[in-house]
């Protein structure tokens, strides 16, 4: 496992998961009766985005959060749904606000854009006191940081395991409600083989499970098969993809994804209306484009 999320920490995918991922939590909280968060592809949970990225062959790569969530932060006339995901990464930033590390700064309060929450942090911030949070994460180093982080925190579990065995070891949990995050890294071809497997396991278990899976847009990572396999689990399916430059460009990733299986209630209004602003934000190169739609088979 060569991925570290602190390379991509902040940069436009990230922006797009985690806004999407704020109104899946908020959906969520519209019934009183609490849930249970699952990520099963944690990360370690913040970023310090004042520490460079240095390749493991020594060399250090320029930031992308500049271009993500820089793009956004001190800006004004957003939708409701990104000044709320602003005021979460200003609470990080906030010394007084989240993690143990931005404690430790010298940071002001959540003025100046120095840390990132990852998912982890996203959740925990939305946490009630009737809803739980699990993290899995199997990289031992993650695991570690995660773990020191949300050591004290009663509704927060920490496991250091393949993810996609989190999803059948943790599910169904006794609330009978879940929302469950896979975010892989994507570096083997098998990915979207393996999540489709661990989708059919959840649903198994907790058939009206919400279930979000991001994906990259990527030449090799062609996202339509995986949309097909999706189609065998017979539960409605949303999809949203943000493209931050055109079909025939040259960027590596040219946009990513978010599946969203057992959609809650008008989450697509709700996605559709952030979409067009994050595209025009957000967009490197001409041609951007954002989608939301039901997958449906082919007629
Ligand atoms: C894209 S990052 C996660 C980012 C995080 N969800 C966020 O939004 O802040 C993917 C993470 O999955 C971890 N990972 C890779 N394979 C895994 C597996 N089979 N089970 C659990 N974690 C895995 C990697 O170490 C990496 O930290």
């Amino acid at each position: 496992m060569n991925y570290r999320h602190h390379y991509h920490a902040g940069n436009y995918a990230d922006v797009f998961k985690h806004v999407l991922l704020l109104q899946l939590i908020r959906a969520m909280q519209r019934k009183e009766k609490g849930f249970l968060c699952l990520d099963t592809h944690a990360g370690r949970g913040g970023y310090d985005l004042s520490v460079p990225s240095v390749l493991p062959d020594g060399k250090s790569r320029a930031p992308e959060h500049p271009a993500g969530i820089g793009r956004l932060w001190g800006a004004t006339g957003l939708p409701p749904a990104l000044n709320d995901y602003l005021a979460l990464v200003r609470r990080f930033n906030d010394r007084n606000g989240a993690p143990s590390f931005a404690k430790a700064s010298e940071g002001t309060a959540g003025e100046e854009l120095k840390f990132y929450p990852g998912s982890p942090w996203i959740a925990k911030l939305l946490l009630r006191p009737q809803d739980r949070l699990a993290l899995c994460e199997l990289r031992p180093d993650d695991a570690e940081a995660l773990d020191f982080e949300f050591a004290r925190e009663s509704r927060v579990t920490v496991q250091g395991i393949d993810g996609y065995i989190g999803l059948k070891a943790l599910l169904p949990p006794p609330e009978k409600r879940a929302l469950v995050l896979i975010d892989p890294p994507f570096e083997t071809k098998k990915e979207f083989a393996d999540i489709a497997r661990g989708l059919r396991d959840a649903l198994k278990r907790l058939p009206g499970a919400v279930c979000a899976v991001w994906y990259p847009i990527t030449e090799r990572a062609r996202p339509e098969d995986f949309h097909h396999a999706l189609l065998e689990l017979a539960t409605p399916v949303l999809f949203a993809e943000l493209n931050i430059a055109g079909e025939n460009s040259e960027l590596r990733m040219k946009g990513c994804g978010l599946l969203i299986l057992n959609p809650p209630w008008q989450i697509d209004r709700e996605i559709r209306a952030v979409l067009p602003v994050l595209r025009d934000r957000l967009r490197i190169e001409p041609g951007a484009c954002t989608a939301c739609d039901w997958l449906v088979p082919d007629k």
